[in-house]
């Protein structure tokens, strides 16, 4: 029932303020970096912070945040179009609030498709993105065609990086190869797994720098999230780190770079873009 009193507050709220929607995708170059991690822990961070948030596990095929918060779920986006359902049949509540879809298991190929399936998946997640202060996209490895579209039109893009050389050559290629296509997407750099503060601070000056000097582009530094044994505990008990160990590091450190977040966003900035998300995907996609 206080679920529910505030989250028409919340609406109300929104609605009185015109702001709308924002839409994140979490990338990396490199698979195995921390994406899901970081996406399912920031978005329940959001919840505690008051923010209405869509998880959507964009790892289609090869999705676990359902697993990860030891909710496995037979409903995932594949059903959407397989079987036609509803956005609304998909969206599971999890913990502190926070609402997913996941991403499902097996071989499939959702986004080449036909128009009229791209218009559903749109239009499904235009409806009920109002309710969303933001909807975040726990994306793949790597960058397909398809999801390429969906980069482009994204209000901001966080890159996940660890430390390692391999990670951050991927991590910059996988940039460059977005910039290129868009100007104008705000990227917000993350380093995850770093042994020492030094190594996590060299690592996002490194990635920022050769950004700025190679491409002109200049990017946000998020922060960085320590090596800590809390998180594989965490995915083996199937419970998001920041519930099950609120005050160990890496969680302290995932409260600090919410915060930081949030500290740069403004009423301003969050009406700048209202509506663009969803004329932008389909614009993408309709002119493949
Ligand atoms: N900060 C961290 N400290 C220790 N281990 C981590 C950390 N972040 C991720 N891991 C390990 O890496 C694995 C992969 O993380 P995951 O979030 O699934 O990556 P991705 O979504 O990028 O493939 C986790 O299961 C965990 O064992
Ligand atoms: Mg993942």
């Amino acid at each position: 029932m206080r679920d529910q009193a505030e989250s028409l507050r919340m609406l109300v709220n929104r609605m009185e303020k015109g702001t709308d929607t924002k839409t994140i995708a979490v990338i990396s170059g490199k698979g195995g970096v921390g994406k899901s991690n970081f996406s399912l822990n920031f978005s329940l961070m959001l919840c505690k912070r008051g923010y209405t948030v869509l998880l959507f596990d964009m790892d289609i095929g090869m999705g676990n945040i359902d697993i990860l918060l030891g909710q496995s779920s037979h409903i995932t986006i594949i059903d959407m179009f397989n079987k036609g359902l509803s956005i609304r049949e998909l969206i599971k509540k999890g913990p502190a609030n926070l609402s997913f879809i996941a991403g499902g298991t097996g071989l499939t190929n959702i986004f080449t498709m036909n128009d009229d399936r791209i218009n559903y998946f749109i239009d499904q997640l235009q409806s009920v993105s109002r309710e969303y202060d933001y909807i975040i996209f726990d994306m793949g490895a790597g960058i397909s065609e398809d999801y390429l579209h969906l980069l482009r039109a994204v209000h901001e893009i966080f890159v996940i990086t660890t430390p390692e050389p391999t990670a951050i050559t991927d991590a910059y290629a996988t940039m460059k190869y977005i910039h290129m296509l868009e100007k104008n997407i705000p990227f917000y750099l993350i380093v995850n797994r770093a042994q020492t503060d030094k190594e996590g601070r060299e690592t996002l000056i490194r990635l920022t720098n050769a950004m700025k000097q190679f491409l002109g582009k200049e990017i946000t530094k998020l922060g960085m999230l320590p090596e800590d044994q809390a998180v594989s505990k965490a995915v083996i008990r199937q419970t998001p780190f920041l519930l099950l160990d609120p005050a160990t590091k890496v969680s302290r450190a995932i409260a600090e770079i919410t915060d930081r977040y949030l500290l740069k966003k403004t009423d301003a900035e969050m009406t700048t873009h209202s509506f663009n998300f969803f004329a932008k995907l389909r614009r993408f996609f309709l002119e493949r």
